[in-house]
């Protein structure tokens, strides 16, 4: 499939806001610039964040519409969020096996500010699923 990941315009940005809650995925600080979308068709199929942090980035709210699941649009998204991370990137997740194929490796370790992701995920974004932090690390 032919897709544009690109910046989302504003009111893409204000789909994918909708999509996030929908979604329930990390609704925290949303900016459009933090954003890399999927188009095919004018149509927006997938997005997904890099937060920059001081000494970190991170990779969260994550997100493709259910009739294209499974036909490599999540992946795209990520190998482009990975590409544009000049650094290491953190993410927290209840699904590592999706993760683990980028380089992403689980770790017990981590900066403050995800401590406070997975605070906020186990507090605010329950589930039956465990969360664990990744780590990619890039040669800086
Ligand atoms: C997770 C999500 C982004 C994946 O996007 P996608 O476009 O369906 O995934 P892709 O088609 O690019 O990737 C398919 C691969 O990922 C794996 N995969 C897809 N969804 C998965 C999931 N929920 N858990 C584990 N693995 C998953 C598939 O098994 C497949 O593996 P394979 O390539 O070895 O066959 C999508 O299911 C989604 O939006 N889920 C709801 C929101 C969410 O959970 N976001 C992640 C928050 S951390």
């Amino acid at each position: 499939m032919q897709l544009d990941l690109r910046t989302p315009t504003d009111k893409e940005f204000e789909e994918i806001r909708s999509l996030v809650k929908v979604f329930e995925l990390d609704d925290r600080d949303l900016q459009k610039e933090q954003f890399t979308i999927a188009i095919h068709n004018h149509e927006l199929l997938g997005f997904g964040r890099l937060r920059e942090y001081t000494d970190c980035f991170e990779l969260c709210s994550l997100g493709v519409v259910m009739p294209h699941r499974m036909q490599g649009i999540g992946k795209a998204i990520v190998t482009k969020l990975i590409q544009n991370s000049p650094k290491n990137i953190y993410l927290v997740c209840i699904i590592p096996e999706f993760f683990a194929p980028f380089g992403f490796q689980q770790v017990k370790e981590y900066p403050a500010i995800i401590q406070n992701k997975m605070n906020y995920c186990t507090s605010e974004l329950v589930v039956p699923e465990t969360y664990v932090a990744m780590l990619l690390s890039k040669r800086n």
